[in-house]
């Protein structure tokens, strides 16, 4: 089946979601937006004002800053998806609970599923605890390479991170160049950490 179609069907469920508390306060839900056969992924925390007001991700300040990422990296915004992990607005901006997160991530690991991307970017904490384990550390994680069910995952900053702190912007620019001279080359395998669950 078409994959545009998949990702169609489940926006659509997304929409009138009713799983968990956040459903009561967005606006609109935001299932994300790119291409469906995308080899990158994007996945941030959750929505904003903005993308509450308009459904879509990544549309705000923290937005602007991650177009200006992209460019940078030689990515165009359309080639890739870009998610969330909660697809509806936590209020006040909070960051999601555990409850939530657990409630919304089928959506998340079906549209991986469907998009059978080669890299995941978790941008942030939150996304990178969500995809890899509550262990782990941004500021130790960004930029190392990880692989879990046959996908490379790559954490950097959350791009929002960097509007209160002027020094992220220069990592972050930092790491988007780092990131895409690994998205061009072959990856040794000495340089992937694995988490793949253990054949028995
Ligand atoms: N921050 C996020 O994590 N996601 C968005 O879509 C916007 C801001
Ligand atoms: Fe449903 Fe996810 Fe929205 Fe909760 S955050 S209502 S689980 S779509």
């Amino acid at each position: 089946m078409n994959k545009l179609r998949i990702l169609d069907e489940l926006a659509i469920e997304i929409r009138t979601c009713p799983k968990c508390r956040l459903a009561e306060t967005r606006t609109n839900a935001v299932p994300g937006e790119g291409s469906g056969t995308a080899r990158i992924m994007f996945v941030g925390e959750g929505p904003g004002e903005n993308e509450d007001k308009t459904g879509r991700p990544f549309v705000g300040a923290a937005g602007q800053f991650l177009n200006q990422l992209l460019r940078q990296a030689g990515i165009a915004r359309e080639d890739v998806f870009i998610t969330n992990i909660v697809k509806c607005r936590p209020p006040m901006n909070r960051v999601p609970l555990e409850d939530e997160v657990e409630a919304c991530s089928d959506y998340l690991m079906a549209q991986i599923a469907v998009i059978e991307p080669k890299f995941v970017i978790p941008l942030g904490g939150a996304a990178l605890k969500t995809l890899l384990g509550p262990q782990l550390k941004i500021t130790q994680s960004r930029c190392k390479v990880f692989r879990k069910s046959g996908i490379l995952y790559i954490p950097l900053f959350h791009p929002a991170a960097a509007l209160h702190n002027s020094r992220l912007v220069e990592t972050l620019q930092a790491d988007i160049q780092t990131l895409k001279e690994l998205l061009a080359r072959d990856i040794r395998d000495d340089e992937i950490t694995d988490l793949s669950p253990r054949v028995q």
